[in-house]
């Protein structure tokens, strides 16, 4: 364990819209902090990652991945992946341990599931049971332009108590690399789910 002294326990979904880097940046530096992830990954979300990051990004070298992009400090963390389809999965249930879920990129399709309560699979029924055991659930939306239905599901997300933490990072840290943008990403991320972080630098005025 590092910076934090607990290891807390969240749920990371990652669906099929683009931003695999958010990610796979946001489950770094929660590992890195030594907590333990329930990881969900749509079969788009599992063909982004492959489009976005390469063949080594597969889902089950993730971990692999993750060490030799950000270092060998994600293995103080734990993680365990989930197929989509498992719906009696741990993270189905409300008795389930985990405080907080992101799912990151949200796709408008899973965003839709989610606003409306879907639970047709596991990425879906985990944020359900979320809200409805009034947990954090912070989702990362990516489409542009976004059509009416898409800004209502973000509506209706927010009124049932998620936290909408759109794709949109700030340009006022002098980004000079991708990584600079994920970084902020993922800081945004942690701060939701209050775990503390340096990822970038706090605005000074
Ligand atoms: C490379 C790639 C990028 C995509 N980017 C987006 C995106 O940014 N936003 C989005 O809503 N859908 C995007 N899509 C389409 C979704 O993946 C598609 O609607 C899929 O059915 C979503 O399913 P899921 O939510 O279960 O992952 C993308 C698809 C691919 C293959």
């Amino acid at each position: 364990m590092s910076a934090d002294a607990v290891r807390r326990s969240f749920t990371i979904g990652i669906t099929g819209a683009s931003g695999a880097i958010y990610a796979t940046r946001t489950m770094a530096a929660l590992l890195e902090r030594g907590h333990h992830l329930e990881v969900i990954v749509s079969d788009y979300g599992r063909r982004l990652l492959r489009d976005e990051l390469g063949d080594r990004a597969t889902v089950d070298k993730l971990f692999d991945y993750l060490a030799s992009v950000y270092g060998e400090g994600v293995r103080r963390g734990t993680y365990t992946i989930h197929s989509n389809k498992d719906l009696g999965a741990k993270v189905a249930s409300g008795s389930q341990d985990c405080e907080g879920m992101v799912v990151v990129p949200c796709s408008m399709k899973s965003l839709a599931g989610i606003a409306n309560g879907l639970s047709r699979n596991l990425v879906e029924r985990a944020a359900d049971v979320m809200l409805k055991e009034r947990r954090t659930l912070i989702v990362v939306p990516r489409e542009t332009p976004m059509s009416l239905p898409q800004l209502r599901n973000m509506v209706l997300c927010a009124e049932a108590g998620a936290m909408m933490l759109p794709a949109m990072p700030a340009f006022y840290q002098m980004p000079k690399t991708l990584d600079d943008l994920a970084d902020f990403m993922a800081g945004k991320i942690l701060s939701a789910l209050r775990v503390p972080h340096q990822l970038y630098p706090s605005w000074q005025g």
